[in-house]
């Protein structure tokens, strides 16, 4: 796939095919996420269906997994993507990052394949360090634990190595402080306590301090990128955005934690922390959203007075994706979180499907759209062309993958609502009403809805592997024939 393409200017071709090296497993682990979605959902609307063959527990379990696996894939991809771009040399240890890359993927090939085929036994010592972790989202056992602190050491060395050697935007200092913050993060949740209170309470730093701050950050860091590149708008104007988005993140995300202790035993204060801090937390989300549309409109209008409408935008496919995720993250992360996110709302909605609903408009809106976006850019480098058009390909991906997520989000909050008005409200909580409430029709035919809209979701995610695959070899002949 790669043809890269010999000129004198400087390109940074064995960072970003690296870069590239990344991009396509996240592509694989997202197609894997899917259809363990599928099957999950399935198992909704027929429990007996691969009973005991391929349990509902491990689809789950397979598919968040995945999904928190392919988007630190497409993560560390996009840095060492942008790395020379930015710094201006080439990364300093490219055979260690291929390395880490190939430790990387045997490790998650063998957690999986032990995720697959031992699906059922006692928590033990031993099934900690070799099966699993039981930690929801970061079930990989202890093993894999270390070898992917390893890796990310490794990955942060040369990062910081690279930057130190090059130039020093102010992009990449936000990035080296924040990608420090995420690899630190991850310890929090490496070690066992009995108490579940407590165990929580850590688990929470990784959870919600990786989507909520540092997650967060990072993708502000790949928008102002992104912008730079896709529309040529000026370093000085998305660096100034960046750092008061950072600002904000911080300020809101840290502490918003608290709206994860409302009920796990922690003491009643963090209430009101919770309820403060994680209400403010869509401003900065309404920054983000502001500061991609400002850009793009204002170096639309830059085009328009010089005579040639939409010319300088040069990836039509990626920043399609990149004001998707403007949208995205504000309408997932920032009104379906607020919705939520009082402890006067959460005492009713806590464990729905109303938390089920934000949590994959939130993951999909604020994440997998902006690393798609970042694996056109990766499309058009590798083809070498300068101006990468959307196709018929590229427009039904994205229209099928947006429509699907969204009928999921609306379905998933229909059966929220009615467990919220059934389960909680009317029958009062416990173990009757939980089975109560998912008898009814209101519930079962939501969930009918979420599977079909995954199926739409998941033709779209065809369409857009088959556009990845065909749109470089496209617009290649395309450019050749106009010169
Ligand atoms: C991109 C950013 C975000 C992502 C990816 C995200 C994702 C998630 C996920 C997956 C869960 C479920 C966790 C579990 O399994 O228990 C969750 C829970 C929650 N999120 Fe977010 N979230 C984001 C931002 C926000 C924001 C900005 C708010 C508030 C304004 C928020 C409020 C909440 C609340 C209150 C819960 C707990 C739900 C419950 O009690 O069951 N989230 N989030
Ligand atoms: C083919 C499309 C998909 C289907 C059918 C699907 C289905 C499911 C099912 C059945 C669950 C278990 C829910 C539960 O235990 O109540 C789940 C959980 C989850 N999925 Fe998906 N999913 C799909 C795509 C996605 C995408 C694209 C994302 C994000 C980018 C995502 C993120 C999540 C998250 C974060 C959870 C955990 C939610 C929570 O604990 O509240 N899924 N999904
Ligand atoms: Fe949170």
């Amino acid at each position: 796939m790669l043809t890269s393409i010999k000129t004198n200017e400087f390109r940074g071709d064995k960072s970003k095919e690296l870069g590239m090296m990344y991009f396509r497993v996240a592509l694989i682990l997202f197609g894997a996420q899917l259809l363990m979605g599928l099957i999950a959902a399935i198992q909704f609307i027929v429990p007996g269906f691969l009973f005991e063959l391929f349990d509902f527990s491990v689809a789950r379990m397979v598919h968040i997994n995945a999904l928190v696996v392919w988007m630190l894939y497409a993560m560390i991809g996009s840095v060492y993507f942008m790395l020379p771009d930015e710094t201006g040399v080439e990364t300093v240890g490219i055979g260690l990052g291929k390395l880490a890359f190939w430790v990387l993927t045997a490790a998650v090939t063998v957690v999986v394949l032990v995720f697959i085929f031992i699906q059922v036994g006692s928590g033990t010592e031993t099934s900690i360090w070799l099966i699993n972790e039981g930690r929801e989202y970061l079930e990989a056992p202890r093993w894999a634990d270390i070898g992917i602190v390893v890796v990310v050491l490794t990955f942060y060395w040369n990062v910081f190595a690279t930057y130190m050697k090059g130039k020093q935007t102010g992009i990449m200092t936000v990035l080296i402080a924040d990608l420090f913050a995420l690899a630190g993060l991850y310890l929090a949740g490496m070690f066992f306590t009995d108490n579940i209170s407590m165990d929580q309470f850590w688990w929470w730093w990784v959870i919600h301090l990786w989507v909520e701050a540092t997650w967060e950050v990072f993708v502000g860091a790949l928008a102002a990128y992104a912008l730079i590149k896709i529309i040529g708008a000026k370093r000085e104007i998305v660096e100034m955005w960046l750092w008061i988005e950072v600002l904000m993140l911080f300020g809101s995300g840290i502490l918003g934690l608290g709206h994860h202790y409302f009920w796990i035993g922690t003491p009643e204060y963090w209430w009101e922390i919770g309820a403060l801090f994680s209400a403010l937390e869509p401003v900065p989300l309404v920054a983000m959203f502001v500061h991609v549309l400002y850009d793009w409109g204002k170096e639309q209008g830059k085009a328009k007075a010089e005579g040639h409408p939409g010319a300088v935008m040069n990836n039509g496919p990626a920043m399609a994706w990149i004001v998707t995720n403007a949208f995205g993250n504000f309408l997932g992360a920032g009104i379906w979180g607020f919705f939520h996110t009082l402890p006067q709302v959460n005492i009713y909605t806590h464990g729905t499907q109303f938390t089920a609903a934000h949590g994959h408009l939130a993951f999909f809106g604020a994440y997998a759209t902006i690393l798609i976006g970042m694996m056109y850019l990766g499309v058009q480098y590798a083809y070498g062309v300068k101006k990468l058009t959307s196709t018929f390909k590229s427009k039904m991906a994205i229209f099928l993958i947006v429509f699907g997520v969204l009928g999921m989000t609306v379905a998933l909050t229909i059966a929220g609502y009615e467990q919220v008005l059934v389960e909680r409200a009317e029958l009062g909580g416990g173990w009757t009403a939980f089975f109560a409430a998912q008898d009814l029709p209101w519930y079962i035919q939501a969930q009918v809805w979420r599977a079909m809209m995954g199926v739409v979701t998941f033709v779209g995610f065809i369409y857009l592997v088959w556009d990845l695959l065909t749109i470089g070899k496209h617009a290649k002949a395309a450019q050749a024939a106009a010169e």
